[in-house]
């Protein structure tokens, strides 16, 4: 097993990371002084394939245990299923030292997590991300949200867990659009802040696709790791933390312009290329490092190439984005592989000029 410490002023928790840690749940609450009871909250799909293993290590451990389960999809993590949540807890959670414990993938980690932050004003929450994104990713960090008709994330908070558990065994069962998925934002963690692990994914990718264990486990490590360091940093997103969004200002604008056919991985593999070329007209990136990128995201089975989608729709959504300040776009750009600064210049101009010349 592996550890992570995100160290906070006062929230400060470890992630836990390993094949079979799933099965461990029971011995590392006790040992979290999380004694009693615990309320799960988890989808159908997962459920059916972990739900009770989980539900059998707490019961060993002599918690007594509730679960809820919800239907999958990012259409549950809405006001109205949070409010079908506080209408199950409040029949058995009637003190504030009872967990609940997330387990699933970002979906089910976003909405718990905004349940935990706001029921009683808060009980403990533990997360056990099932996903590859979720362990690496959405997991980390916590941003809880729920969607609010066609705006995501819009209603929600920071709300920091009390311990994280990433049983990378439970990948296996994933379906391979979601590896990639995952792959996408390791790469992002790789490329804006950490070259030798870009070299490690560059040399391992084809071993941890096919989810090789124990590649896979230092890969869900270390970015792990670069995440939890940034978030200690900015841990509400005022700064460095900025940079997380690397790929994602034209990433989210290619995902809504088409319609979400593009999954968020997907969208964030085109942006990462996209910012990358920006970063080379502005003779930041050089050739060589553009080149490494595009072909470790081919390598991870993403798409690198602009979908046929009206440019124009992408510039009106960059436009929208949360991320614009003062009239100025804040864009992550890259220096070179492993390193990425935070730019107030890039101008629409400058990114309509690469999306129509994508193929120079
Ligand atoms: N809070 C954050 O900082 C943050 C960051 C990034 C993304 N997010 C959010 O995360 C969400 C996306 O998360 P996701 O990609 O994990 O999607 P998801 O939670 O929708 O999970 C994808 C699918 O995989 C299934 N699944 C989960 N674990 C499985 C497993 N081990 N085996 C088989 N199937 C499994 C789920 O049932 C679901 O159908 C979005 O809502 C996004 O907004 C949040
Ligand atoms: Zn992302």
């Amino acid at each position: 097993m592996r550890t992570v410490r995100l160290n906070l002023k006062d929230a400060s928790y470890n992630i836990y990371i390993g094949a079979g840690l799933l099965k461990e749940t029971g011995r590392l609450l006790m040992e979290h002084g999380l004694r009693k009871r615990a309320v799960i909250i988890t989808d159908t799909s997962v459920d059916r394939l972990y739900g009770s293993t989980l539900e059998h290590t707490l019961d060993n451990c002599g918690l007594a245990v509730s679960r809820f389960i919800i239907p999958p999809g990012e259409d549950k993590k809405s006001l109205d299923t949070v409010k079908t949540l506080y209408g199950s807890l409040a029949e058995v959670l009637t003190d504030r030292t009872t967990p609940v414990l997330a387990l699933g993938g970002g979906v089910i980690g976003d909405l718990s997590g905004f349940v935990a932050a706001t029921y009683m004003r808060g009980v403990p929450l533990v997360q056990i991300p099932t996903t590859l994104l979720a362990q690496i990713d959405s997991g980390i960090g916590g941003k809880v949200a729920v969607d609010y008709g066609n705006l995501k994330n819009i209603i929600g908070s920071f709300y920091q867990p009390k311990l994280t558990i990433a049983d990378i065994s439970l990948i296996k069962s994933l379906n391979k659009r979601d590896i990639s998925n995952g792959l996408a934002e390791i790469v992002k963690h790789a490329v804006i802040l950490d070259e030798k692990f870009f070299d490690y994914l560059e040399q391992e990718i084809d071993k941890i696709y096919k989810l090789d264990d124990s590649c896979l486990d230092y890969v869900v490590f270390r970015s792990a790791e670069i995440k939890s360091k940034v978030v200690t940093e900015d841990e509400k997103d005022t700064g460095l933390r900025n940079i997380l969004n690397f790929g994602h200002t034209i990433g989210h604008a290619l995902e809504t312009v088409s319609d979400f056919k593009l999954s968020h991985g997907e969208a964030v593999a085109i942006g990462m290329v996209a910012a990358g070329k920006i970063s080379l007209k502005m003779d930041m990136l050089g050739n060589d490092g553009l080149n490494r990128l595009i072909a470790l995201l081919k390598r991870a089975y993403l798409p690198i190439r602009l979908p046929d989608l009206s440019i124009e729709s992408i510039l009106e959504v960059i436009q929208h984005d949360k991320k614009v300040k003062n009239g100025r776009l804040r864009f992550v750009l890259l220096k070179s592989v492993g390193n990425a600064v935070i730019s107030d210049v890039v101008t629409a101009d400058l990114i309509r000029d690469v999306l129509v010349n994508w193929n120079e």
